[in-house]
């Protein structure tokens, strides 16, 4: 595992998208494993402007995003489809056909769930995941819980996530209760891993995540396991990791 920290969120954002555009280079066809929320958007903003210089290309690319609300339309502004389309791929020549997401429509979850798990088969797997950490330790939807769960699965958020998420709603009720979210596997099985992270009320959980120990109720613990993991964390975020093992950080 590679772990570097940047004083500033911006710093981050370069680091974490020329490591993704390394990957694009090297493998123009590669597959991305998505991820939204707030912490990847100066990173994808980063992508954009080096895409738009002619820097990189994302017209041979494939992604698969890790999760999706169930019950939004494509087009509602909180859904994570809508978040894709506005935060990076308008911003990439990536060709719309080649964008996945699991579907919050689909009218049989578990239906829905085989279906993304033999379109991640059906494209190869991941070459590189992109993560951020929830402030419980989840990565996708994947929550805290007494197993790992596997394939691509349909969860009942946490109100943990719930209270998190809702500062991207209109209120807290507004917040979908369910969400279609990658599993485990998928993840793992990625060639590499990249993580971002930042603000210091995730100091302890990304500790914890990156130290141990392995349990599913910090779920990004699971990564200890993987052979190639990269994190990006901003400055606040690793003070707890400075503190407590101070020669991991490269940076
Ligand atoms: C989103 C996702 C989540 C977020 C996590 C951190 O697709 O998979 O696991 O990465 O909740 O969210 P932010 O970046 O908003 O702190």
């Amino acid at each position: 595992m590679r772990i570097f920290a940047f004083e500033t969120y911006e710093e981050m954002s370069r680091h974490a998208a020329a490591v993704m555009a390394a990957e694009v280079r090297e493998n123009p066809r590669t597959v991305l494993g998505l991820a939204t929320g707030s912490t990847p958007l100066g990173m994808y903003a980063e992508l954009g402007r080096m895409c738009r210089a002619g820097e990189i290309s994302f017209r041979d690319v494939t992604t698969v995003n890790l999760d999706e609300y169930y019950g939004l339309t494509p087009d509602h502004e909180m859904s994570y489809r809508y978040f894709m389309e506005k935060n990076f791929f308008s911003l990439i020549d990536i060709l719309p056909e080649n964008t996945h997401l699991p579907d919050g429509t689909a009218p049989s979850p578990a239906m829905e769930c085989q279906r993304y798990d033999r379109l991640i088969d059906s494209v190869g797997g991941i070459g590189m995941q992109l993560l951020g950490i929830g402030h419980d330790g989840h990565i996708g939807f994947n929550e805290p819980a007494d197993q790992f769960v596997p394939g691509t699965n349909y969860v009942r958020l946490t109100e943990d996530t719930i209270r998190a998420n809702a500062r991207f709603f209109a209120s807290e009720a507004d917040v979908p209760r369910y969400a279609l979210t990658t599993g485990i596997r998928a993840i793992m099985q990625a060639k590499k891993i990249l993580m971002v992270v930042n603000g210091a009320a995730k100091a302890e959980i990304l500790c914890r995540a990156l130290f141990g120990p392995i349990t599913p109720q910090v779920p990004a613990s699971i990564l200890l396991l993987h052979p190639n993991v990269t994190v990006c964390g901003e400055a606040p975020a690793m003070a707890m990791i400075r503190e407590k093992f101070p020669t991991a950080i490269e940076k």
